[in-house]
C-alpha cells in the first residue's frame, strides 16, 4: 500500500511538471505582459563597457540592470552581439546560435539573463533573418560550387551578360544588389551590403534552420524576438526590374522603388510559422518587426489577418513624422482608433538607425522642453512604447565632422549627404567621469560627445526639472494609471493646429486622464469640453506638467500651455 502511493506520488511530481509546461495557444494573447510593458532598445557597443577595450558588453550591460529597473522599464530588446565580421555592427551575422567574444560568452549571456530576471525584465534577440555575413559557414558552402547542397540557401543569378547583373536591383545601402562571384560565375543578391547575402526563405532547409535558431534562444530564456528586416525576405522570382523615379539618391544611384522586393505575400507564411512557434512557449514570447511599413493598410497587415502573425510591428508611421505638427500627429493616432489595428499598437521614436529626437524634433531652442514633449507623446498614447538607450538623458546625434572617422560604411558611401548612423551610436552617458563613465579604455569605439558634461545620468538624477526626472515621472504615471497603459484614446479639440489634446480612460470607464501637448513655439490657451466623452468631471488635477505649473488645479477653460509644454492632468 506504501508502495503504491509513493509510486502515485512519484506519478504525480512527474506529470505535474510537464502538465506546468503545456502551452494552451490561446492562452497566450489573453492579457500578454508585452502589452503593458515599456521596451528599451541596448544598442550593446555603446552602453557599458566592462574590460575596458572601448565597447559595450554583456557584463556591462548587466551591471546595469539596477538602473533599467529604477527607470521602470519592463523588458530589454539588444541588438545583435552573435559573432560577426562587423561590417554591419552585428547585422551580419557568421554564427547564430553564440557570442561575439568582444560581447562576452553564453556564460556571460545565462549571468545576464538570470539576473535580469530577478528584476523583473525580459531578454529580447535581435532576430536577423533576411540575410547573413558572407562569412557565414552556410554561405561559404554555397559559393563554394554551384553544386554545393547549400547553393539554393542563397540567392545566385546568371547575369545579363558581361559584367552586366541580372537585373536594376538597388541595395539599401547604395548601388547594385548583386554581386558578382568570379569562382562560380554567377550573381548573388544582397539587400543591404555586399557582405550581406540573402537567404533563400523559398528553400524548405533555410526555414529550417533559421526555426531552429528562435527555438534556441526561447530554450534559452529569450521573451522574444525583434526581427531585423523582415519585409525584404523574399523577392520576385522573375527578377522584374524595379521601376525607376525621378532625382538620385545619397548614393548617387537613380531613386528606384522597390517593388519586386518588398512585402511580398510570402512574408505573411514566414511570419505565421514564426508566430507559432513561439506560441509553442510558455509566458507569451513576443516577435516586433523592423519594417518601414508605407501606410496603416500595410502594417496591419503584420498582425496578420487573424492577429497570427506580428505581436508588436513598429509604426515608422509615427516615428517618422519629423515635424512638431499636432494635425499629424493627431491624424495617424486617428486612423489607428477609427480603423483599429488587429492588434496592439507599437511606438518609438528613436533607434540605432536614425537620428535622435532630440535633433529630428528639435527647434535648436526648446529642445530639453521639447523632449520631455516627445517622451510624453510616446509614453501617454494607445501603445506599447520602445525607448532607445539615452533619449531619457537627452542625447542628441552627434555625427563624426570628417569621413576618415566614419564607422559606419553607409557614412563612407553617402558622404557628405549621408554620413551614416554613428552620430545616433555614440556611448551612454552615466557621469561625468572620463568617458562619460562609460569605459576606462583610452580610446572608446565612437567619441563621446561633448554634450556629456551636462547630459548624463548622474547629473540629471539630482535636477529635479531634468528630461531625466521627467521620463522618469511620466514612466511611473503610466505604470500606476491603468487609463495611461491599457485604457481607451479618443482626441479631443480636433481642430486645434497647436496642441494635441486627447483623453484616456481606464477600460472600465473611469479615472480619465487628459494629456494636452502644446506642438508650437508660442504660449497657448486652451477650453476643453469633456461632457461628450462621458467625462462628469469639470476640474484638472496636474499629475505632471513641464514647465512645472505653479497651480495644481484648474478648471476646464482658459488652460494655458507654455511653449511645447506638457500638461498630463487627471479630470475630476
Ligand atoms: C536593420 C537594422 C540596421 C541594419 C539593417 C541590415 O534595418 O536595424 O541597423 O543595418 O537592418 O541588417
Amino acid at each position: 500500500m506504501l508502495r503504491s502511493t509513493l509510486v502515485l506520488l512519484l506519478l504525480a511530481f512527474c506529470i505535474v511538471p510537464f502538465r506546468a509546461q503545456e502551452v494552451n495557444k490561446s492562452s497566450q494573447t489573453r492579457d500578454p505582459w508585452w502589452k503593458h510593458a515599456i521596451i528599451y532598445e541596448v544598442y550593446p557597443r555603446s552602453f557599458q563597457d566592462s574590460n575596458g577595450d572601448g565597447v559595450g558588453d554583456m557584463n556591462g550591460i548587466t551591471s546595469r540592470l539596477d538602473y533599467l529597473k529604477d527607470l521602470g522599464v519592463d523588458a530589454i530588446w539588444i541588438t545583435p552581439m552573435y559573432p560577426s565580421p562587423q561590417v554591419d555592427f552585428g547585422y551580419d551575422i557568421a554564427d547564430y546560435e553564440s557570442f561575439d567574444p568582444q560581447y562576452g560568452n553564453m556564460a556571460d549571456f545565462d549571468r545576464l539573463m538570470s539576473e535580469a530576471k530577478k528584476r523583473n525584465i525580459r531578454i529580447i534577440m535581435d532576430y536577423v533573418a533576411n540575410h547573413t555575413s558572407d562569412q557565414n559557414p552556410w554561405f561559404k558552402e554555397s559559393r563554394s560550387s554551384r553544386t554545393n547542397p547549400k547553393r539554393d540557401w542563397y540567392i545566385w543569378r546568371d547575369g545579363k551578360g558581361p559584367g552586366k547583373p541580372p537585373n536594376n536591383w538597388q541595395s539599401w545601402f547604395g548601388h547594385s544588389a548583386w554581386t558578382y562571384d568570379k569562382e562560380t560565375g554567377q550573381w548573388y543578391y544582397h539587400y543591404f551590403y555586399v557582405q550581406q547575402p540573402d537567404l533563400n526563405w523559398r528553400n524548405p532547409e533555410v526555414r529550417k534552420a533559421m526555426y531552429d535558431v528562435m527555438r534556441f534562444w526561447l530554450d534559452r530564456g529569450a521573451a522574444g524576438f525583434r526581427i531585423d528586416a523582415v519585409s525584404r525576405l523574399f523577392e520576385d522570382p522573375k527578377l522584374h526590374d524595379d521601376p525607376i523615379l525621378p532625382g538620385k539618391n545619397a548614393f548617387g544611384d537613380p531613386n528606384i522603388q522597390h517593388k519586386y522586393t518588398d512585402n511580398l505575400p510570402e512574408v505573411h507564411d514566414v511570419l505565421r510559422d514564426m508566430r507559432s512557434l513561439v506560441d509553442d512557449y510558455p509566458g507569451n514570447p513576443v516577435l516586433i518587426s523592423e519594417a518601414d511599413e508605407p501606410n496603416i493598410q500595410e502594417l496591419d497587415k503584420m498582425y496578420g489577418a487573424n492577429d497570427d502573425e506580428i505581436q508588436l510591428p513598429m509604426d515608422f508611421q509615427v516615428a517618422d513624422v519629423n515635424k512638431l505638427s499636432a494635425p499629424r500627429f493627431r491624424e495617424l493616432l486617428d486612423e489607428i482608433e477609427f480603423n483599429p489595428l488587429k492588434g496592439q499598437p507599437y511606438f518609438f521614436f528613436n533607434n540605432h538607425d536614425q537620428a535622435r529626437t532630440w535633433d529630428r524634433y528639435g527647434d535648436g531652442v526648446h529642445n530639453d522642453q521639447i523632449a520631455k514633449l516627445m517622451a510624453a507623446l510616446l509614453l501617454t498614447t494607445h501603445c506599447t512604447p520602445q525607448m532607445y538607450y539615452g533619449e531619457e538623458i537627452g542625447m542628441r546625434t552627434t555625427v563624426p565632422t570628417r569621413i576618415e572617422d566614419v564607422k559606419d560604411p553607409v557614412g563612407r558611401t553617402g558622404w557628405p549627404k549621408d554620413k551614416g548612423r554613428d552620430g545616433e551610436r555614440t556611448p551612454m552617458q552615466w557621469d561625468t567621469s572620463k568617458n562619460a563613465g562609460f569605459s576606462k579604455a583610452a580610446k572608446t569605439w565612437l567619441p563621446v560627445p561633448p554634450s556629456y558634461t551636462k547630459y548624463n545620468v548622474a547629473t540629471e538624477q539630482y535636477q529635479p526639472d531634468s528630461i531625466f526626472n521627467f521620463y522618469k515621472h511620466v514612466i511611473a504615471l503610466r505604470r500606476e494609471l491603468s487609463a495611461l497603459h491599457d485604457g481607451s484614446y479618443v482626441a479631443v479639440n480636433r481642430d486645434d493646429q497647436n496642441v494635441l489634446a486627447y483623453l484616456r480612460t481606464a477600460n472600465n470607464g473611469t479615472d480619465p486622464v487628459l494629456v494636452a501637448l502644446n506642438m508650437s513655439a508660442e504660449p497657448q490657451t486652451v477650453n476643453f469640453s469633456l461632457k461628450g466623452f462621458g467625462v462628469q468631471g469639470n476640474s484638472l488635477h496636474v499629475l505632471l506638467a513641464s514647465p512645472q505649473q505653479r497651480n495644481s488645479d484648474f478648471g476646464l477653460t482658459g488652460v494655458k500651455l507654455e511653449p511645447f509644454g506638457v500638461l498630463i492632468s487627471a479630470v475630476e
